[in-house]
């Protein structure tokens, strides 16, 4: 099994930013990564809707032999996770969730945490919250609604417009701010157009850490000496596919 794929999946382009990170730290393995661009934007749907749809990227995963899921999207992990570890429990997921805690860790005091609408909303965002943050500390919990969307369509004048409409008024009052959206990674020489201080801070190095010591603890790690493959599917285009190329080799 130590040869089998590790599997990665996400509404569309944004799990790149933790595939990227997951090839840096374990080369040696083989990729599978399930772009579900015709199902963009997660953010904007239900519980109900996402456990469905999330159930049926894990049996493909699992029928291509994966050793591992990695849920490469914040809105997935949060709303369903936990419900598909109780489904296949034989399975080792891995999930992304905002890096909040990354946040408070660094002693940033003033931090804006933007997500989908879902992931906002999300009792773990909120436990997230309570869990990590001192008195001295602000949170800002924004939705980026639509903003996945425009960046999965490459929509550049409507996603400069979209975040000077969302983050021009943190300016002078935020330290940090959290990409709780993997798609929102892909964009971040747009956000620091707007908040040029402010620190952008992801969780992609701690899920690549994270897949790390499950592969070691569960004795899976690829005994492979060379580079890893990687394959990639998109639910919607193959255009999308040589795009994650593109970003990819950037
Ligand atoms: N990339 C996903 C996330 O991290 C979701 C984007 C979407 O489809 O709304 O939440």
């Amino acid at each position: 099994m130590n040869n089998y794929k590790i599997g990665v999946f996400d509404s569309g382009l944004g799990g790149l930013s933790v595939l990227k990170e997951l090839i840096n730290t374990l080369p040696n393995e083989d990729y599978l990564f399930y772009e579900d661009s015709i199902n963009n934007p997660y953010g904007e749907k239900t519980e109900e809707e996402l456990l469905k749809i999330t159930s049926n990227i894990v049996n493909y995963l699992l029928e291509q032999k994966c050793k591992i899921i990695v849920i490469a999207c914040n809105t997935a992990t949060t709303s369903c996770m936990k419900k598909l570890r109780e489904i296949y429990e034989d399975t080792i997921f891995v999930g992304t969730v905002p890096a909040i805690k990354v946040a408070y860790d660094n002693n940033y005091k003033n931090v804006i945490n933007l997500s989908t609408p879902y992931t906002q909303n999300s009792k773990r965002v909120c436990e997230l919250i309570n869990d990590f943050k001192n008195d001295d500390e602000n949170i800002y919990n924004i939705s980026g609604e639509n903003l996945a969307n425009l960046i999965e369509l490459n929509k550049k004048e409507e996603i400069d417009e979209l975040l000077n409409k969302l983050l021009s008024s943190y300016k002078d009052k935020c330290d940090a701010l959290v990409l709780g959206c993997t798609h929102y990674s892909l964009i971040k020489d747009e956000i620091k157009k707007v908040l040029p201080n402010v620190a952008l801070l992801d969780g992609c190095t701690g899920v690549a850490n994270e897949v790390k010591r499950q592969l070691e603890n569960n004795h899976l790690l690829s005994d492979r000496k060379g580079k890893g493959t990687l394959e990639i599917i998109n639910t919607k285009s193959n255009i999308l596919i040589e795009r994650s190329m593109e970003i990819l080799s950037k």
